[in-house]
Parts: C-alpha cells; sequence; structure tokens
C-alpha cells in the first residue's frame, strides 16, 4: 500500500483532493447556514430534505431548533457502530492532507484542527441522533431514486455531493438527480458547491442549464459570503418556472 492509498481512501494532491470514492465528512448546521445561505426563520417549521445527508449534524441539529428535516442517504441502512470507525478514518485522511493544498481558502477555519473541531461534533451530533433513530427522519435512499412522494418537501439541500464529484458522476447522472429531486420538491432545491475539488467550475453546470429535461426549472447560481474550498462562495437554486 503507497503513500497515496492507506485505509482505502486514495488521497493524491493535484492541486486539490483526489478521492477514490464519497467519503464520510460531515457538516454542522452553521456550515449549512452559510452554505445555503439560509434563512432559518423563514425555512423553521417547513418540510426540508438534505439529500446525501450522510454524517452531517443539520438534520439533528435543525430539528432541535424547531425544524422538520427529513435526512436521506445511503449509508443508513448500516449501523452507528459501523459507521464510526469509518467516520473517523475519513476525517483522519482527508484532514491529514488538506493542510498543503492550494485550493482552500482559511479565513473561517483558520487551520486545520479547528476545521477538524467542525467534522467532529459534526459527525458525533449524527451518530448520537441516528442512534435514537427518531421515527422517519433517517431515510434509507440514494439518487437518482428517492423514497419519497412528489412534491413532499419545500425545501431540498445538497451539500458536498452534486458537482463537487463531478469525476465519479457523469452529467446524465446529475441531470437524474436534479429532476429527481425537483419531483421531490415543491418550492426550491439548493446545491452546494458548484466546483469540483479542484475548485473549478463543474462543467455540467452549462450543460444542465440548457437541457430540455430541466427545461420546466430555473437554474440560478446564488452568490454567498462563505468560501472554503475556492469558488465555493455560491450554490444552485433550482425552482418551478411555475410558481411552487
Ligand atoms: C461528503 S458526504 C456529504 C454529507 C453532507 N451532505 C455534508 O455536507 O456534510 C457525501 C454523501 O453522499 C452520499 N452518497 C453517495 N452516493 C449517493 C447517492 N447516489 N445518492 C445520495 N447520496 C449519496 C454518501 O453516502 C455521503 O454520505
Amino acid at each position: 500500500m503507497g503513500p497515496e492509498n492507506s485505509g482505502g481512501v486514495n488521497v493524491k494532491s493535484r492541486r486539490g483532493l483526489n478521492l477514490d470514492r464519497v467519503v464520510l465528512l460531515g457538516r454542522t448546521f452553521e456550515e449549512y447556514v452559510h452554505y445555503f445561505g439560509l434563512n432559518w426563520e423563514t425555512w423553521r417549521g417547513r418540510d426540508l430534505l438534505d439529500v446525501a445527508s450522510g454524517v452531517s449534524s443539520f438534520c439533528s441539529e435543525a430539528n432541535l431548533l424547531g425544524g422538520r428535516v427529513t435526512a436521506c442517504d445511503p449509508i443508513y441502512a448500516m449501523p452507528p457502530e459501523v459507521l464510526r470507525p469509518k467516520c473517523e478514518e475519513d476525517l483522519d485522511h482527508v484532514l491529514g492532507s488538506i493542510g498543503g493544498l492550494t485550493v482552500y481558502r482559511w479565513e473561517f477555519y483558520k487551520n486545520p484542527a479547528i476545521l477538524r473541531g467542525y467534522r467532529e461534533r459534526a459527525f458525533k451530533k449524527f451518530l448520537a441522533d441516528f442512534q435514537v433513530q427518531p421515527p422517519g427522519r433517517y431515510v434509507r435512499g440514494s439518487l437518482p431514486v428517492l423514497p419519497f412522494p412528489d412534491r413532499q418537501f419545500e425545501l431540498s439541500l445538497v451539500s458536498y455531493f452534486l458537482f463537487v464529484y463531478g469525476d465519479h458522476f457523469d452529467l446524465a447522472f446529475h441531470r437524474a438527480a436534479l429532476v429527481e429531486l425537483m419531483r421531490v420538491t415543491r418550492c426550491e432545491a439548493r446545491v452546494y458547491p458548484l466546483v469540483t475539488f479542484e475548485g473549478e467550475q463543474c462543467p455540467y453546470l452549462d450543460a444542465l442549464r440548457a437541457d430540455p429535461a430541466l427545461g420546466e426549472f430555473e437554474l440560478e447560481e446564488i452568490a454567498t459570503d462563505f468560501e472554503f474550498l475556492v469558488g465555493s462562495n455560491a450554490y444552485l437554486r433550482i425552482t418551478r418556472r411555475s410558481s411552487c
């Protein structure tokens, strides 16, 4: 096993992270608020979906703050005792590699130790809630087919899965994923970030904007004031051209 592949995650240095699979890193409620420019007063108490939610604590924290958030991810087929060591392993690998990379802006996190603190809080809060299994809160499911009826949610979020893993999932997957996301969504979906791990805009975006399969939707890039991965200071807002 070489230095670029120890313990299952292949982390090579180009300009950014090169991951050989989707990793189990989780973000906190605070980070989601920044990523998606989320005004919690607007969305609290409305039906929200977090897709590819993984070990993020957004769902757990949001529900404590009066939210009605459902989380959906394929990993929810696994029990917490299996997930915990995977979280720790992926966190160690990514944090061990990220410090020297030039595609990150450290204004918010300051240094890898603080970043690690966010990721640890996220997966620990997630695991504590997941262990309890609040009814209907953590649903096993994978894009591009979600186990929900049409228009169940007012707002759907996808953080750190679409676009950023553009090397792993092709344009057809992204098209099908966005169509499916909007099938289960009444008002709008937001996807973050829009760049790859190289800090470059994902090339699928332009194609998807012109794609007839998405013709009934408006795709807008909304700027935010949060940037860690270079160029990640925007999310994609998808709405129906006919109002929700
Ligand atoms: C990097 S994590 C992001 C977790 C969370 N959204 C966050 O930002 O903290 C990516 C997640 O995508 C999930 N995933 C992988 N394939 C998926 C698919 N086809 N549909 C939905 N989620 C998927 C993984 O299980 C993993 O939990």
